[in-house]
């Protein structure tokens, strides 16, 4: 752990968009940016309904010409356990369905959803994470109302967590439950990337979109750093971006809101 980082506050970098597009378009310049500079480059990212559009952008944007991922890694946040790696509701098939169905990357790691034993896959796969340690970008949704979960980090999450099972929340399952291509079957658990690999990334960018969300960026931008907001330690890392389009923006205080980026089209 760089503990340097950890030792003080920051004010993250917050950008406030006009639309839901405008937050896609924006972290697909972040990422964008990244990759030009680094073809190798070493992405941790999210899946949810948030960032549907990004990842949409980005397929347009490799197969315009004007990005290559080939050579990049990409890890997956989180993972719900246990699932069929080929269930249309796993992470896994999200990922093939919005990216890697339509564009290559160099490697791609994701929790194994199917092993026989939860404590032996957060061994696997922290071991892989930590061989990339520090990736160049996390890319994050935040999680619905005030669970400020980022990645399955749930409340009570503490920042020296790592690679773990975890019990979803009652509001993580209920906001998810609705995105399910099949509703029946109801995941309660996951196995996430912990608060303290979140903070080893070199960059970290948090997206997120609607008035579900506003409470969550508030607390976790302006309240006190604490496991009861597991976002909240992003104030902790100096290199956070928060894209946020207006709604998710709408309850931060006048004080804070200075500063903000505005972009619209
Ligand atoms: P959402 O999920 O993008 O579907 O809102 C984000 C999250 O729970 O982290």
């Amino acid at each position: 752990m760089m503990k340097s980082h950890l030792e003080k506050n920051f004010r993250p970098k917050i950008i406030v968009c006009e639309s839901e597009e405008l937050v896609d378009i924006e972290a697909v310049r972040t990422i964008q940016q990244l990759v030009l500079k680094n073809l190798q480059a070493v992405l941790a990212l999210p899946t949810g309904n948030t960032p549907i559009g990004m990842y949409k952008h980005l397929v347009q944007l490799v197969k315009n010409g004007k990005l290559d991922l080939s050579h990049t890694t990409i890890f997956n946040i989180d993972e719900y356990y246990p699932i069929d790696p080929l269930h249309p509701d796993s992470f896994a098939s999200y990922m093939k369905q919005h990216l890697l169905d339509h564009v290559s990357v160099g490697a791609w790691y994701i929790p194994r959803s199917d092993s026989e034993n939860f404590q032996e896959e957060a061994v696997r796969y922290q071991e892989i994470l930590n061989k990339y340690q520090p990736i160049d970008l996390v890319v994050l949704g935040i999680g619905p109302g005030l669970t400020c979960h980022i990645g399955f980090n749930e409340q009570g999450s503490t920042i020296d967590s790592t690679v773990r099972y975890i019990k979803l929340s009652p509001e993580t399952i209920q906001a998810n439950t609705k995105h399910l291509k099949d509703p029946q079957t109801i995941r309660d658990g996951g196995i996430t990337m912990g608060i303290a690999d979140i903070l080893l990334a070199k960059e970290i960018v948090v997206i997120a979109k609607s008035k579900n969300k506003a409470e969550g960026i508030q607390r976790s931008l302006e309240g006190a750093v604490s496991s009861d907001a597991p976002a909240s330690f992003l104030q902790l890392h100096p290199h956070v971006t928060y894209i946020l389009d207006k709604d998710a923006a709408s309850l931060l205080s006048t004080d804070y809101q200075k500063g903000i980026i505005y972009k619209t089209l």
